[in-house]
């Protein structure tokens, strides 16, 4: 019997593990690798650390955080769905003022680099919380979430419009730590993500994240009703894959300089590799996590390996790589008969 290596193991072959630059730049801001958390996946880290070492991702995304605590929507919240799950938690949280008494020192002790998410429901409210980071070491990015879908009022989805995502990005901007570029979270719950996409950079965006949970619903066929108690919820998981991927391909090639934190059912380091292709420069791990709380440094191993099998030294080549012209068959394919015999007469 052949017994496969494990998933994340470096090929065996002889001599030293080959090295990998899996460095990668955010909007001027440099991580040391492209594997994330997804917001919304694991509170502010904490329930994290008993797993691994939260410095060794590229950085850690916190649950959106609000100005005021929140108890969140009644129970139940979270339903598994076919390759995903449905969440209708209603943004709980602890508040700016907890935040940034307990959780983001303690991310700040452990050496990780915070993403801070944050959302609200006026515009003013972003712009408190973006200015209330201000002065904060430990946060590398701020993600905005204007793509919750669990608000009451779904004409309260800033990402559903062009011009309401941009008025929230550019009072964040304004508000925010100046050297902290600021993300802007996408829906795809759009028919032209693109024009969201453009709204937000040309408002400050300096980078962009996608996607967030698809809106979804299951009806229980035993009690005849909703499963979850807010009725409708974000869908996520693998389910969702490909149209994150198609999202992300979608802005990469409208806007090939701006850059994206990709996500949507990342559970594997192929997975990831699939993400950084389409255009991103580095990936969310979400919703695996519930499943397996180490699956980020997971897919981050075998994200290396995928790398180095594919003879790949720097992850930055890999980025976009999908929007080139596939490589001459010569390339990619088994040697054209004689080939060897040119090459080796240098014809
Ligand atoms: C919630 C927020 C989100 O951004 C999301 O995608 C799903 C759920 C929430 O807190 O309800």
């Amino acid at each position: 019997m052949t017994l496969l290596p494990a998933a994340g193991t470096p090929p065996a072959a002889a001599g030293p593990i080959p090295e990998v630059d899996l460095a990668t730049t955010l909007a001027g801001v440099e991580f040391p690798n492209p594997v994330f958390t997804a917001s919304g996946c694991a509170a502010a880290g904490q329930e994290l650390g008993q797993f691994f070492d939260v410095a060794e991702l590229g950085g850690l995304v916190t649950k959106s955080i609000l100005l005021e605590p929140r108890a969140g929507r009644p129970t139940p919240r979270m339903a598994e769905t076919p390759s995903g799950m449905l969440n209708s938690i209603g943004l709980q949280g602890p508040g700016i003022g907890a935040f940034l008494d307990r959780d983001l020192p303690w991310l700040a002790s452990r050496g990780a680099r915070a993403v801070v998410s944050i959302a609200g429901g006026r515009v003013e409210d972003y712009a408190e919380l973006a200015g209330r980071l201000r002065g904060q070491p430990a946060v590398a990015l701020l993600e905005v979430n204007i793509s919750c879908p669990n608000v009451e009022d779904r004409g309260a989805v800033f990402a559903c419009d062009p011009t309401a995502a941009a008025a929230v990005v550019a009072a964040v901007r304004c508000a925010a730590p100046p050297g902290v570029p600021v993300f802007a979270k996408l829906s795809p719950d759009v028919t032209d993500i693109v024009a969201v996409a453009r709204a937000c950079v040309e408002a400050g965006a300096g980078g962009l994240s996608m996607i967030n949970t698809l809106l979804g619903m299951a009806v229980d066929t035993t009690t005849l009703r909703p499963v979850l108690a807010g009725v409708t919820g974000g869908l996520s998981g693998p389910a969702i894959r490909p149209v994150a991927v198609r999202c992300v391909w979608q802005v990469h090639a409208a806007l090939p300089e701006v850059p994206i934190l990709g996500m949507g059912g990342i559970r594997t380091g192929l997975d990831a590799l699939e993400f950084l292709l389409a255009g991103a420069s580095a990936v969310s791990v979400g919703t695996a996590i519930f499943g397996d709380p180490s699956a980020p440094v997971r897919v981050l191993a075998e994200l290396r390996t995928a790398l180095v099998e594919r003879g790949i030294s720097r992850l930055a080549d890999v980025v976009g790589l999908a929007h080139r012209p596939p490589a001459p068959p010569h390339l990619t394919g088994p040697e054209p008969p004689g080939a060897a015999d040119a090459d080796s007469e240098g014809t």
